[in-house]
């Protein structure tokens, strides 16, 4: 039996799942003819305490041992600065690089698309962690014309406002997201809507235009750090709820990213599909309304999908290519949703 080399970056919340689930379906792999095997683990700190299941003998600092003789690079670091050299690196080398990293994947894509297109890079993880949208987007649906897409894609901001509706006000309802460990150690990437505006720019790259401008994404992304909860209980006595949501819709000027508080129907299905998981809403013009949702976080839920990628590949299948080229956006009304 061959081994597969895994050059692993990262053994946080992610990269530990990952080490965890790998030596689980070890058979899946074996199945294929191959024994995967870590190269190294490349940590900050291999002193830090860990899993268990996390082999000591293999952290290091050292990226040069663990890049050495692997077949394929396993980024879970995040962040676009290192991770982002040493993703291009092994790109450039010619292998193939799994990644869960949606900052890098939205804010480095000049460098990263000519390598998604030939096929080397596999994302799966980066958008609603193992639930799958970035491989429904760059498949099954593109049978249709995409007419617009909805997502509540952030769990933390979904957690923070559930909260104010049980009566929290805002501060305390972050601290308590921030103690159990929901917001990232800058909780702005998440409140303040950075994280969903992350995730809608890979996924319309995918949907409609290779080349959709994350400063263009930025630039019409306001987090929930404004809410009160008194505008949560008036939506309430309205029958609605307030949730952050990513929409791309078509409009006059062309495809509108945007990320922002809106107030939904209770009812609405992405309300209801999202209540502690995220959700996503297609309507294409072919296939009508798609509603994908579960967990959207965590490491057990996020390794699933890096996992997956990693038997995807050894399959045969290349990595998540973008569209092609831009679509035109249609004439089409898109869902009205009352901006808070
Ligand atoms: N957490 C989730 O639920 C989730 C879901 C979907 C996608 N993601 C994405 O998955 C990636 C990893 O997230 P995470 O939550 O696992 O992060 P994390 O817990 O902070 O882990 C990051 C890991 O990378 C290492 N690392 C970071 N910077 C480094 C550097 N400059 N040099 C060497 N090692 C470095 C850290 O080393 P030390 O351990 O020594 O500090 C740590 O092991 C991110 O891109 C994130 O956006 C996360």
């Amino acid at each position: 039996m061959e081994t597969l080399r895994i050059a692993l970056l990262g053994a946080g919340t992610v990269g530990s799942g990952f080490v965890k689930l790998l030596d689980e379906q070890r058979d899946r792999f074996r199945k294929l003819g191959l024994e995967p095997a870590l190269t190294g683990i490349l940590v900050r700190d291999p002193r830090k305490a860990r899993p268990a299941w996390v082999p000591e003998g293999l952290l290091t600092t050292d990226i040069n041992r663990v890049f050495e003789e692997a077949d394929v690079v396993v980024e879970l670091m995040g962040g676009t600065g290192k991770a982002g050299k040493l993703v291009l690196d092994a790109l450039g080398e010619g292998l193939p690089v799994v990644t869960a990293n949606k900052a890098l994947l939205a804010e480095r894509w000049d460098l990263l698309k000519a390598h998604a297109m030939e096929g080397l890079l596999y994302y799966e993880a980066s958008v609603m962690a193992g639930t799958p949208v970035i491989e429904p987007l760059s498949g099954a649906l593109r049978g249709n014309r995409t007419l617009e897409l909805h997502g509540i894609l952030n769990g933390s901001t979904s957690y923070v406002i559930s909260r104010m509706e049980d009566g929290l006000g805002f501060s305390e309802a972050l601290e308590e997201a921030q103690s159990k460990g929901f917001v990232e150690e800058d909780p702005f990437l998440d409140i303040g809507g950075i994280d969903a505006a992350h995730k809608l720019t890979v996924l319309a790259r995918l949907a409609v235009d290779p080349d959709y401008d994350w400063e263009n994404v930025r630039d019409n992304t306001r987090g929930i750090q404004g809410l009160n909860r008194e505008q949560v209980f008036a939506a309430e006595a309205r029958g609605m709820r307030i949730r952050l949501v990513a929409s791309l819709t078509p409009g006059d000027d062309g495809w509108r990213a945007q990320v922002r508080p809106v107030m939904l129907p209770a009812t609405h299905p992405l309300v209801l599909a999202a209540q502690t998981r995220n959700a996503l809403l297609y309507r294409g013009d072919a296939v009508g309304e798609v509603l994908i949702s579960g967990g959207g976080a965590g490491s057990a839920v996020t390794a699933s999908a890096v996992v997956g990628d990693l038997l995807r590949m050894l399959e045969g299948y290349p990595g998540h290519p973008p569209l092609p080229a831009a679509v035109p956006a249609p004439e089409y009304k898109p869902e009205h949703m009352e901006e808070i």
